[in-house]
């Protein structure tokens, strides 16, 4: 949810800004600017729109020579997307410059106070309320390390700033608290930024930066502080990561290019974790004894990382006998959970810094539960701040859409019940190996979803269905769990409006939206459910529906005497069913998002990471 980069160096900073903001764009999208020191001064270009608006505008950064720089891509929270509300934003004199990737909760006192002080506002953002702030310290103060420190003990919220002064046009200032920000060490060149893949290109040498932490640099030196102000010392840490892992890699979407990437996703995240036929958690240490006390699990997340906990449900609860609960992270925080030392809370996320999964999360350490993240950026504040951290291994995602990181997500779960399952003794043995066989195949069983013949067929359905207003996800059991994926897949990236429903509830209520043409979409991959939710469909066909079923190979035949099409998945042991049968339901709203011309990497009103509240 914004995204924010900074260059010192001896190249032309703009462009390289520009390159920085063209991997962050998933971060926020509807408005980009630049300023650059350039000549001495601070010289400014922002737009609404795309990144490529402000690209044309600046000619690709040749209207802000200099050396010196920071830029930003936006998610509007404070006032509308436009030129004024883009940042950086400018101090009243225009000796202060910054970008900000987060919110600043108290900005309408501050903004008043600031008024009385003399100062002008040109935008809405709660931004330039920080920008006027510094300002009106330094003014006082005459020490820019002091005004940023007296500028941040009066600001309530979430930043990562990237600060520039007019006297200072060697130097910038970065600082951070509940956002995330890098820095990067460069050879004769220094950078800062939201996220690795934005400075991958000129460095992998980082250093992940604490929240309360500042560091001052130049194109040659970096000083960093603690949140007490204490110079420290930081080793970097090496990036390991692939460039293409960040690039389309000649597909025409990211969406598209990561359903690709789930089977070396899968096995990344799984096969390390299984040894000598077992499996093996080295990242975490709940040991039986700890195991043995547990009353129950709570799962939190948001968005498609909390569908992982709905169908965590079904699969620990049946592998360990603890019961468990799954919690939107928004709900959690301000519902005083019942918790304790009996209580494992575990949380989901791809970004490790959505915002209401991390204050979940501290509301869980303060109340005295053990905390588990399962996150797939290293080094976020979720994996910081959580006891124990599984990583999933999906390498880094940059379609917003998430896809290869929900897989990921959930083989952490089937790894997390055999191991639990094995320690509480509660998983029969000849089911703990057959689950372990089916974890072994199940890479190679996405990648056989992902053959031409069966996207090619996945692409004719979608065609076929791609003007439908309303559409119904139904099914049973771990099923349930999969439509609620697959519905929000399609409402977001191709703006149909769709509703996932367990198919025992449709007659309780929603099957009086059943009407000519609605599409239904029935997963019946759950075998001794697949009569039951035939005789819903029959129902809701009754009603003049069109029924797209999925189902698994042993029921292909069967399927269409219900059905108006079907898609196949392969079959698997049943607790591990759900991550193929998620496969089609990605590539479905895939291509009825293209069909309908939507911008599938960035739909509109998202983004990635959701930072805010
Ligand atoms: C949907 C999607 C979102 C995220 C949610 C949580 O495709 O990507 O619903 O799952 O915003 O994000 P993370 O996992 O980063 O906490």
């Amino acid at each position: 949810m914004c995204g924010i980069v900074g260059y010192a160096g001896s190249k032309q900073a703009a462009p390289i800004l520009l390159d920085g903001l063209s991997r962050l764009e998933y971060r926020g999208y509807d408005s980009a600017g630049l300023c650059v020191f350039s000549e001495g001064e601070l010289k400014l270009a922002k737009s609404k729109g795309r990144l490529a608006v402000l690209r044309t505008k600046t000619e690709n950064g040749a209207t802000l020579p200099g050396y010196l720089g920071i830029g930003h891509t936006r998610w509007a929270t404070h006032g509308a997307p436009s030129d004024e509300n883009a940042h950086p934003q400018l101090s009243t004199n225009g000796s202060i410059c910054i970008v900000h990737n987060g919110i600043i909760e108290n900005f309408l006192p501050l903004k008043e106070f600031l008024l009385k002080q003399g100062k002008t506002f040109r935008s809405e953002t709660d931004t330039e309320v920080i920008a006027n702030l510094l300002e009106y310290y330094y003014e006082q103060e005459n020490d820019l390390m002091k005004a940023v420190r007296l500028t941040l003990g009066r600001i309530e919220g979430s930043y990562a700033l990237g600060i520039l002064c007019a006297d200072r046009p060697d130097s910038m200032i970065a600082v951070k608290k509940d956002s995330p920000l890098i820095f990067g060490f460069g050879e004769g060149e220094n950078f800062i930024a939201s996220d690795v893949p934005a400075i991958l290109p000129y460095t992998r040498s980082v250093v992940y930066l604490n929240d309360g932490d500042m560091v001052v640099f130049t194109k040659n030196a970096a000083q960093f502080y603690d949140a007490n102000g204490t110079p420290v010392r930081k080793a970097p840490e090496h990036i390991e990561w692939e460039m293409s892992a960040a690039q389309k890699g000649g597909y025409p979407h990211f969406m598209l290019k990561e359903i690709y990437d789930q089977p070396k996703a899968l096995r990344d995240t799984i096969n390390p974790r299984i040894r000598d036929g077992r499996v093996v958690l080295d990242d975490v240490k709940l040991d039986e004894g700890y195991l043995r006390g547990l009353r129950r699990i709570y799962m939190v997340a948001c968005g498609s990382a909390s569908y992982v906990g709905n169908h965590a449900k079904y699969i620990l609860e049946r592998t360990t006998r603890i019961q468990v609960e799954p919690v939107l992270a928004s709900e959690f925080r301000y519902s005083e959970p019942v918790l304790g030392d009996d209580t494992l809370v575990i949380i989901i996320s791809q970004s490790g810094e959505t915002a209401d999964t991390l204050a979940a999360l501290r509301e869980a350490n303060a109340r005295g539960a053990r905390t588990l993240a399962i996150v797939n950026v290293v080094g976020s504040a979720i994996s910081k701040a959580a006891h124990d951290v599984i990583y999933t291994c999906a390498g880094p995602e940059i379609a917003v859409a998430t896809t290869k990181a929900y897989s990921t997500q959930l083989a952490v779960i089937y790894l997390l019940a055999m191991y639990i399952g094995e320690k509480l003794g509660t998983l029969a043995p000849e089911c703990y190996a057959a689950m372990l066989e089916g974890l072994q195949r199940l890479p190679d069983q996405v990648a056989q979803i992902l053959v031409p013949e069966n996207l090619a067929k996945i692409e004719e359905a979608a065609e076929a269905f791609s003007r439908n207003h309303d559409v119904f996800f139904i099914g049973r059991n771990l099923d349930s769990a999969t439509c609620l994926e697959g519905s929000l897949k399609l409402k977001e990236i191709a703006y149909v409006h769709s509703e996932a429903y367990p198919a025992g509830e449709l007659k309780h209520g929603p099957i009086s939206l059943i009407e000519e043409e609605t599409l239904v979409v029935a997963l019946a991959t759950v075998e001794k459910l697949f009569d039951k939710t035939m005789a819903n469909v029959r129902e809701v066909k009754a009603r003049g529906a069109h029924v797209l079923g999925v189902t698994t190979e042993d029921f292909a035949g069967e399927i269409t005497k219900y059905v108006d099409r079907s898609l196949i998945v392969p079959k698997t042991h049943p607790l591990l069913q759900p991550s193929l049968t998620v496969i089609p339901l990605q590539a479905f709203a895939y291509y009825i998002a293209l069909a309908r011309g939507c911008d599938v990497d960035m739909p509109r009103n998202l983004a990635k990471s959701v930072t805010v509240e």
